[in-house]
Parts: structure tokens; sequence; C-alpha cells
């Protein structure tokens, strides 16, 4: 193998294929699915099989409630689009400052009831610009960070360049034991989810607003699985809690229960001035598209005052637990909209996801490591406000027969063999 600037000294195409077959070699290689959804036929898709085009029904999408296909939000990014085209036309200082994305801002900072919010390109980034250039400018910052933080928050704090310490999951005596042995006089910024995607469990969200406050330590809160989804405005689990005005930095994304892409931070002025003029990962990339703020200010807008499709959400979450633990499978505790089905191996889990697509027209993504530790890959279900019981039956049928096909252990026989 040569690639072409190689001169036949180096192997440079060889570096990839060794590093490509690590993965496949760790189980670990990802495969996606050719998805086309269908507005206005949610969950249902088509998808694009080897061999050809199939009906399928999406059970892991985190466009949790549907929004990406709601007539108003649809209707905003067309509207918007018509009418002021399509991109934004530079990164926010060159062009990219477009109205429907200022008011976009607002209505954020509104929701969280806070001074003032920033827009990014997504919130991966509004994580690790945000978290980074916030530590960065407090001399000695040291960072508590909880030990399931997602990726983007790890990034972020790491390029802070700061000294960090890793509590355990929720672990409040953890966090307390660290914020005490810290020097009082010392900037500390506690950083956790509010909610857990992967196995759904929330934050004691005013027990770690307590610990800042004895302690004197800013808070910062991923709201990504949350917002829109809890609270009566969709304000997330911190409205829920009545923490909002507990919270320093409230970040949260457009591209979930919101429906479209970009995520944000909610806070103070001086907070959010200083991360708009400061931060990288904000400053030299184009802004959001017009069109996408306008149809995410309409999904905020809805979900602030329509309480239908969090309460269906909901609905749905449990009745899918209740069906699926009925057929003894094993459904992971949780305590909110995300349903964990527990496989703990890595093949066996891809090879449930690939059985329940090709045989079931089902679609669930396999978690695996590095998602999850080793030994705890799953099946994530997102039940939506729009899988009615029909739906939620044949996922049921369809897991029995996969998980006896593929020797998996059911409820019963898993704690017979306990
Ligand atoms: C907890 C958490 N924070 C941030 C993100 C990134 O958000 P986005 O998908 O908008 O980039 C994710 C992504 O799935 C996430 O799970």
């Amino acid at each position: 193998l040569r690639s072409p600037g190689g001169g036949g000294l180096m192997d440079y195409t060889g570096y990839f294929t060794a590093a490509l077959a690590r993965l496949r070699d760790e189980r670990r290689y990802r495969v996606f699915a050719d998805l086309e959804r269908m507005a206005g036929r949610f969950p249902h898709a088509v998808w694009h099989s080897p061999e050809g085009p199939r009906s399928v029904v999406i059970w892991c999408s985190n466009d949790y409630l549907g929004m990406g296909q709601h007539p108003k939000v649809v209707g905003a990014m067309v509207e918007t689009a018509t009418r002021m085209g399509t991109g934004a036309g530079g990164t926010r200082n060159i062009a990219g400052t477009n109205h429907p994305l200022v008011e976009l801002e607002r209505e954020l900072a509104d929701l969280h009831r806070k001074e003032a919010a920033l827009v990014f390109t997504s919130g991966y980034i509004s994580n690790e610009t945000g978290i980074s250039t916030l530590a960065r400018q407090m001399p000695n910052c040291l960072i508590l960070s909880d030990a399931w933080n997602h990726n983007s928050m790890i990034e972020g704090v790491r390029q802070a360049h700061c000294e960090k310490q890793i509590f355990r999951h929720n672990d409040m005596a953890h966090l307390e034991q660290l914020l005490a042995s810290a020097d009082p006089g010392r900037p500390k910024l506690i950083v956790f989810e509010s909610l857990y995607s992967m196995d759904g469990d929330t934050a004691p969200v005013n027990r770690i607003c307590d610990l800042a406050e004895r302690y004197g330590a800013m808070t910062y809160v991923d709201e990504v699985h949350a917002v829109g989804m809890y609270g009566p405005h969709g304000g997330g689990i911190s409205e829920r809690d009545g923490a909002t005005g507990r919270i320093d930095v409230i970040e949260g994304t457009l591209a979930k229960a919101f429906g479209c892409l970009g995520g944000y931070i909610a806070g103070s002025h001086a907070l959010i001035d200083t991360v708009r003029s400061y931060a990288p990962g904000f400053i030299f990339t184009t802004a959001l598209p017009p069109a996408v703020c306008a149809a995410a200010t309409a999904a905020i807008r809805h979900l602030k005052t329509s309480q239908w499709e969090r309460e269906r959400h909901q609905d749905r979450a449990a009745r899918t637990k209740a069906v699926l633990a009925a057929a003894a499978l094993p459904v992971m505790t949780s305590p909110t909209h995300i349903v964990p089905v527990f496989v703990g191996d890595p093949e066996r889990c891809k090879e449930a996801s690939d059985l329940l697509l090709a045989e079931h027209g089902i679609y669930i993504q396999p978690i695996n490591y590095p998602t999850v530790p080793r030994g705890t890959e799953r099946l994530r279900i997102t039940p939506s406000p729009y899988h009615d019981d029909v739906l939620i039956n044949a996922l049921a049928e369809a897991l029995v027969d996969v998980w006896q096909r593929l020797g998996l252990p059911l409820k019963e026989r898993a704690l017979a063999a306990e």
C-alpha cells in the first residue's frame, strides 16, 4: 500500500488501515445505517439497505419529541430559507449575526431565566469551547467534573489546561470531599450533566448547588438530554427541580428535543460576553444559518406552552418499559425517557441490532465501548410521542425473538443464574 505523497519511503495508508483494523479487532468498528426519515410519518423511515430501500421503524432517535417534523418548525425553516437564503454568510463577527439568531438567543435566555445566551454550531462545540474558555479566564481554576460526563465536556476540561478532579458519578460525598480539600480562595467550577443519556439517570441538581454555595464554586450543567422535555416550559431538569436560578451556566442543544441543529450556553451578561469575546470555537466558525435558527425558535416557543409532547413522551416511555419488562427483557432501571436494555457483550449487541433491522425492520443502534464501559453494552431505546401501542408491542415481540435466537438471557433466567 502506497499513498500518493509517500514517495515510496513511507506507507501512510498503512497507518490508517492499521487504525481501522484495531477497531475491528476490538469489535468497535462502527457501521452507519443509511436512513431517510419521513416528515409527517415519524418514527417510520426508509432504510437504504444493501438490497435496496426498505420500510423501518426508528427506535433510537434523539429527536425525542418529533419536533423535527412539526409543521411549525418545518414551516419556519422553509419560510426563512425562502426569504433569507440558506447560509449565514460568515462568522458572527463578519456577516453571520443574522436577525433570527439574535431572536433565538433572546428566546433561550428567557427559557432559562438568564440574562443572556450564546448559540454555537453544536452542543459539542458549546461544551468544548465554553468550558475551556470560562476556566481559562479564572486564574488557577480547579475543575470538578462528574465521572460520567460526555466527551464534549471532557474535551472542554482538557483544553482548559488547568487542574481537574473527577468525582464519582453523582457521588455528593466525594464531591464535597474534593471541594473541602481545595483552597477556599481558589476559583472552582463544577461541571455535570442533568440527565445522563446512556443510563437515563439524573443529577441531584439542588444538592450540587448546595455544595457549590457552601464551598463557593461555580456550576455548569449540560441539559442536552433534558431541554424541551422536563420542566413546565421545557427548561430542563434544573427548571423541573426549581434550581434554574442557582446554576451559573446552563448548556443545551437545539438538535435533540428541539429537532434542529446547534448548541448554546445561557448565563449572566458578563459570562456570556466573555465567551463571545474569547472562545475560538465561537469566533472562528460560520454562524448557524437563519433558517435553522428560526426553526429552533419555533420549536422552543411551541414547547414553552404545549404540554402534549412532554406528557405523551413520558407516557410512551413508561409504557415501553412496562411492556418490555413484562416480556422478561432485561430493561435497565431508568427514571426518565431513556429505556436501556442490557446486553453486556459488544458482538451480541451488534448482532442484536443487525437482526432487529434485517428481520424485523426495527432500527436500534448498538451502544458499545467507549460510549459505555466494556461489559455494559446495551440497546438504548428512545420512545417518542409517536410510538403507539402497536409499535411498542411489535418491538417487544421482535426483541424477545432476537434474544432467543442469540441465546441472550431473559429476566427470569438471568435472575436464576445469579
Ligand atoms: C451530554 C451531551 N452533551 C453534548 C452533546 C453534543 O450535542 P450536539 O449533538 O448538539 O453536538 C451530546 C451529544 O449527543 C451529549 O450527549
